[in-house]
């Protein structure tokens, strides 16, 4: 993280529940606030008191660049003290806000077939990955959109209105209320088949469970993968090493690199569960 930044005021223009414990929250910010690249994140605080442990490490899941201002979107689940603020914040209440931070995802050259997996509020960074200028078709470069989104019910699908129109939507619920029964991995694992390992690259955000769950899948179907692990944050500042995790180096030595600092993005193939 670039320390010399500081952190910026944001004011809140919309606050809306889009599901059960989940909301969405739009904040203008201030011109000079620079575009997120995909798969960055922010940290995020109420600005009343001064407390860095109340910042969160949040994903992006849109911003828009105007004249003078932009408008970051934020998708989130209630999960704790942090989020049961933020989701109670009213338009015109201010927010302390860092970033774009973290290195995003990547397009390696030759793909012409993306497949998102995604779980719970994982959409959010995918979301806007998918929307984004690194997926863009251009002359001479077609690239092809499997979405696979997963959530415990249909009433938890937040962020799906964003998804149709744009990509093959495949949704999966835990419980059978929509699509596939069942878990997100285990429908692609039905349809895997139908993509070139060569041509085709995956890009994965939610909980553990189903990125181990991926993992496991792509041991038989080679697929690169690039995964955001930004559940596993805790500070977000580089301070806690609470957000360590075990990469298998290039000697095949395994070293340790936090997620806030050297992520949230890696290759699957390198992350060492433990
Ligand atoms: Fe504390 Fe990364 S979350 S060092």
């Amino acid at each position: 993280m670039d320390e010399k930044r500081a952190m910026v005021n944001g004011v809140v223009v919309r606050n809306r529940p889009v599901a059960p414990d989940h909301f969405l929250l739009t904040v203008r910010m201030p011109r000079g606030f620079a575009q997120p690249l995909p798969g960055q994140f922010v940290m995020i605080r109420p600005s009343r008191g001064s407390d860095p442990l109340l910042a969160r490490p949040l994903s992006v899941f849109g911003f828009r660049l105007h004249d003078d201002h932009g408008v970051l979107e934020i998708l989130c689940r209630v999960a704790g003290r942090v989020t049961a603020i933020l989701a109670n914040l009213k338009p015109g209440e201010e927010l302390a806000i860092l970033g774009p931070i973290g290195r995003g995802f990547t397009l390696p050259v030759g793909i012409s077939q993306v497949i998102f997996v995604a779980g719970g509020v994982g959409v959010a960074p995918l979301a806007y990955l998918l929307h984004s200028d690194l997926l863009a078709s251009k002359a001479g470069r077609e690239i092809r959109k499997d979405f696979y989104l997963g959530a415990r019910s249909a009433g938890l699908l937040a962020g799906v209105e964003r998804l149709r129109d744009f990509c093959e939507l495949g949704i999966c619920t835990d419980d059978g209320s929509q699509g596939y029964h069942g878990p997100v991995t285990a429908m692609l694992h039905r349809e895997i088949h139908r993509f070139n390992p060569e041509k085709t690259i995956i890009y994965a955000c939610g909980p553990t469970p189903m990125i181990r769950a991926l993992r496991s899948l792509l041991r038989e179907h080679p697929i690169p993968c690039q995964v955001s692990l930004e559940e596993r944050m805790a500070c977000g500042l580089g301070a806690c090493l609470g957000c360590a995790v075990a990469i298998r180096g290039p000697g095949g030595n395994r070293e340790y690199r936090r997620v806030c600092h050297d992520g949230p993005v890696f290759d699957l193939r390198e992350v060492v569960f433990v």
